[in-house]
């Protein structure tokens, strides 16, 4: 029997642990898994809500971090897994996309000799502003195996010079996800006011007021335009800056709520004729659901969703916002094939089982 020890901590990585562990229960005989949280998100409506909901094991262990500057939150972090890797023996570690939980994870295993098995490697913006791109950068290159959700994704690995042995095209386990939860039935009622599902986190949006202001302003423009409401579940960050913001800019159409569980995220897609975000995981469930996305950043990591017409870069520019909502109003994107089988979590497991039985 091998031991894995999956580390999470942020919003998106429960989501995508959750399918992992689902087929890792399908295989309990042959592997074992622990969860360790690295608590980086402690909220109930941005943690608990989704272990609940996606019936995610409890974790074995949370080391409570919270927020924090990015030093201080991985020096916690990597401290934490430091201690409960060297207490306890397992075979490999499992981590996820580009947090810092991510980089923790991974830096602690591999200098205690540990395997590090990577979901959703070889993503690339290019832009080493982004704490996510480091984060994504320095994992690759600590893994021992590396879970290529898309065909891109495996030639960055290439073109960077990895061990071909390591790289697997595994699809994205967010398919799988979608496939399983997502009802099948446009959810909106007759009658009802056609909405767009809105969200902004990022840093490089909310922690400089002319940009998140350019972005409301573009979202007020697109809902009198085509008289709907913008639903906008606001994560905490972006709650904080704009109640500190005085001149925020405002719209009975724009409709503020707490963050949404996972399922009812899906939902929210599912009602939206357009959906605007600066999230990768919502680009994706977008186009998973047949919705065009107006992306609010200069570029993405899943350049597919750009290249097939379905997603449009309108950055932070009011202007290329609006204009970007008007060319994707109503549009039906095509099927998604770049992203796997929608079986990703299965080869993911097998993959790591093979790996562990017979290196
Ligand atoms: C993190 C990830 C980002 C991911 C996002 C998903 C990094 C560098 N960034 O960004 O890649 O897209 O999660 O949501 O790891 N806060 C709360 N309650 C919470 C969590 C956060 O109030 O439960 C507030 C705090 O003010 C905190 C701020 O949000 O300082 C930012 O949280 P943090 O975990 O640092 O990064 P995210 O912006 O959530």
């Amino acid at each position: 029997m091998k031991r894995i020890l999956t580390i999470v901590g942020a919003r998106p990585q429960f989501i995508k642990a959750a399918a992992i562990s689902h087929a890792i229960r399908d295989m309990r005989d042959e592997v074992k898994e622990d969860i360790l949280h690295t608590g980086q998100h402690y909220d109930d409506a941005m943690s608990a809500q989704f272990f609940r909901e996606l019936d995610i094991p409890q974790p074995r262990y949370n080391l409570g971090v919270g927020s924090g500057s990015h030093g201080a939150q991985t020096a916690l972090m990597l401290k934490g897994i430091e201690d409960v890797l060297q207490k306890e023996h397992y075979d490999g570690v499992l981590v996820y996309g580009d947090t810092n939980s991510t980089l923790a994870g991974a830096l602690a295993a591999v200098k205690l000799h540990v395997p590090v098995f990577h979901v959703e490697a070889g993503l690339r913006s290019y832009n080493r502003e982004m704490p996510e791109e480091v984060n994504r950068v320095l994992t690759d290159h600590v893994s021992s195996l590396l879970f290529a959700p898309t065909d891109t994704a495996v030639q960055n690995l290439r073109k960077e010079g990895f061990d071909e042995r390591g790289i697997v095209f595994s699809g994205d386990v967010m398919l799988d996800n979608v496939r399983h939860y997502a009802p099948h039935q446009n959810t909106t009622e007759k009658g009802e006011r056609p909405c767009i599902l809105a969200t902004v986190h990022r840093d490089f949006n909310t922690d400089h007021p002319e940009r998140l202001k350019n972005i409301l302003t573009a979202l007020c423009d697109v809902a009198e335009k085509h008289n709907c409401d913008v639903l906008f579940p606001v994560h905490p960050r972006t709650r904080k800056r704009l109640e500190s913001m005085d001149d925020a800019p405002i719209s009975g159409r724009i409709k503020m709520m707490a963050p949404l569980s996972y399922l009812e995220t899906l939902a929210a897609v599912q009602r939206s004729v357009l959906v605007m975000t600066d999230s990768g995981g919502l680009q994706k469930e977008a186009f998973f659901c047949g919705r065009c996305c107006v992306v609010l950043r200069p570029e993405t990591e899943w350049t597919e969703i750009v290249d097939c017409g379905a997603a449009l870069l309108a950055d932070a520019d009011a202007e290329k916002i609006v204009d970007a909502a008007d060319k994707l109003w109503d549009n039906i994107p095509c099927q998604p094939t770049q992203f796997g089988d929608g079986r990703a979590a299965v080869k993911i497991v097998k993959n790591i089982t093979s790996f562990l039985l017979y290196k």
